[in-house]
């Protein structure tokens, strides 16, 4: 058995708290608590205050007939989460999206990427030639999308003389789309059917079995059946990925040929840059930027007139918008780790014991059997109020200086904590240096165009709405 030495190795050892019920019933019982009569936090938090616990046993959705064990353990501190990121403890094959494995008719017969445990040799492959990849596009970041931002705002502005407030998420679903075809094809795609719907339904199809659509109460049952029950078929949107393929494999030449190096061939490398254009890329930030604008917009106008001063004088100072202004950018940087910290875009976490263990929360220790899935709901993590004072208020200025520093490593969006960095041992998002990046300029193009903004805030399946009521020009720059 292995165990952590930490502060917390003399814990007491403690049965894990909570049951799954009875077989099949126990599963829906709590897929239709999670969904429908409790939604996702208070599933959580009552079972954190019946259990008196962080850790402890419950099913997670899906369950029948999609997933064939729905039993997992879970954690939900500071302490206990980063299991999660140990891959000599924890097994991350086919994982990532939970206890169901969409069907590999998704990828063009693929296990990509961010399917594959580190221990299986295509790994190591895959996620050198990703980074790498990510290496050599490096010098494109910020012009190409800075270039994203500018169309974007032209529109917002167009919508806002039109309509008089414009809903965000559009708008950032054709940026995103744009940014990610761009930097690995180079140009926008030639056919003008393929854009971010096409990525959306190919999410949605993948996806359904963890999304609630907000419907009226009288279709739960009806809703619950539709995409929680079966996988739903990859036929609908195969002609839709082929266009998608196919433009991928016809303008991403460059960055497909160094494929050959990483003994990978053309076809899986295409099949895998779709996946990381459109499921881990577009998906991520159609649900970052939205939440990074909601929480910026409710901060309201004292944390606005911060950032516009810090950003306009160091972009002064800089003469521009370059890789060591943003640096500079103290409070910047501190509101996006603080956006990442309070919503997390993927908030939930899975790994399989790969042996028995022992797991800390702040008050016991843990018994783990080999084979058990571990997972995590990651905003319970960050918000953990023994970690972080006034974990549920969203504090700019959280991550400034020493003290703040301090508290990076425990922001853990990144499947991995703020402060380690993505390797091919690993399961850290080898795109963690670039969304932070991309967060950071979006809120300098943002503070540079508008002196301050209001907005109303709203729920999606998988994350936040946000729509712009009211923009102020920037009166100075
Ligand atoms: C806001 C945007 C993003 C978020 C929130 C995000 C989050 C994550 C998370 C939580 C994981 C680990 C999932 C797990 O195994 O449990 C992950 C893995 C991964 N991400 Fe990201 N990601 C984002 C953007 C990107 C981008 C831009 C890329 C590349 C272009 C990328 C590529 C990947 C890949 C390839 C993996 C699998 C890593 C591995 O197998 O070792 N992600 N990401």
């Amino acid at each position: 058995m292995s165990s952590s030495s930490s502060p917390y190795s003399d814990l007491p050892l403690k049965p894990i708290p909570g049951d799954y019920g009875l077989p099949f019933f126990g599963a829906i019982k709590d897929r239709l608590d999670y969904f429908y009569n409790q939604g996702e936090d208070e599933f959580f938090h009552s079972r954190v205050t019946k259990h008196k616990s962080t850790v402890f046993k419950t099913n997670m959705p899906p369950g029948p007939f999609m997933a064939s064990n729905p039993r997992v353990i879970a954690v939900l501190d500071a302490v206990s989460f980063p299991v999660l990121f140990d891959t000599s403890k924890v097994e991350k094959r086919n994982v990532f999206d939970g206890t169901f494995f969409p069907s590999v008719k998704f990828t063009g017969g693929y296990r990509v990427l961010s399917y594959l445990d580190p221990s299986e040799p295509n790994h190591t492959a895959l996620k050198s030639y990703c980074l790498s990849v990510l290496a050599k596009k490096h010098d494109n970041f910020i012009p190409l999308f800075r270039t994203c931002l500018s169309e974007l705002f032209i529109d917002v502005e167009d919508e806002m003389a039109n309509k008089g407030s414009a809903y965000l998420n559009t708008f950032i679903n054709q940026m995103s789309f744009n940014f990610f075809f761009n930097l690995f094809c180079d140009k926008k795609p030639v056919d003008s059917t393929i854009g971010p719907k096409l990525f959306d339904k190919w999410l949605f199809l993948q996806l359904a079995p963890l999304m609630t659509l907000g419907l009226p109460k009288f279709l739960n049952f009806l809703e619950d059946f539709v995409l929680h029950t079966f996988p739903l078929p990859s036929f609908l949107v195969k002609s839709d990925y082929n266009k998608v393929y196919e433009a991928f494999y016809s303008f991403s030449g460059s960055v497909l040929d160094e494929a050959k190096r990483f003994g990978i061939s053309k076809e899986e490398a295409c099949h895998n840059l779709v996946f990381l254009a459109g499921f881990n890329g577009y998906g991520g930030l159609k649900t970052l930027f939205p939440a990074l604008i909601k929480w910026v917009g409710l901060a309201g106008e004292q944390l606005h007139r911060q950032l516009v001063e810090e950003i306009r004088t160091v972009v002064k100072a800089e003469g521009g918008v370059t890789l060591s202004a943003l640096d500079q950018m103290v409070l910047t940087k501190s509101v996006v780790y603080e956006a990442l910290r309070i919503e997390p875009p993927v908030p939930y976490q899975y790994g399989k014991a790969k042996a028995d263990m022992v797991v800390h929360s702040h008050d016991a220790a843990f018994e783990i059997k080999k084979g058990d899935m571990i997972f995590g709901y990651q905003p319970f993590a960050t918000k953990d109020p023994r970690v972080f004072d006034s974990p549920e208020e969203f504090v700019g200025q959280r991550f400034v200086g020493d003290q703040g520093e301090k508290l990076l490593k425990y922001v853990y969006w990144s499947n991995g904590r703020e402060t380690d960095d993505p390797t091919v041992e690993n399961k850290q998002c080898p795109g963690k240096n670039l969304v932070v990046l991309l967060a950071r300029v979006l809120l300098v193009e943002l503070f540079l165009r508008y002196d301050t903004f209001t907005v109303e805030a709203g729920k999606v399946p998988l994350g936040s709405s946000v729509t712009f009521k009211s923009l102020t020009k920037a009166a100075s720059t």
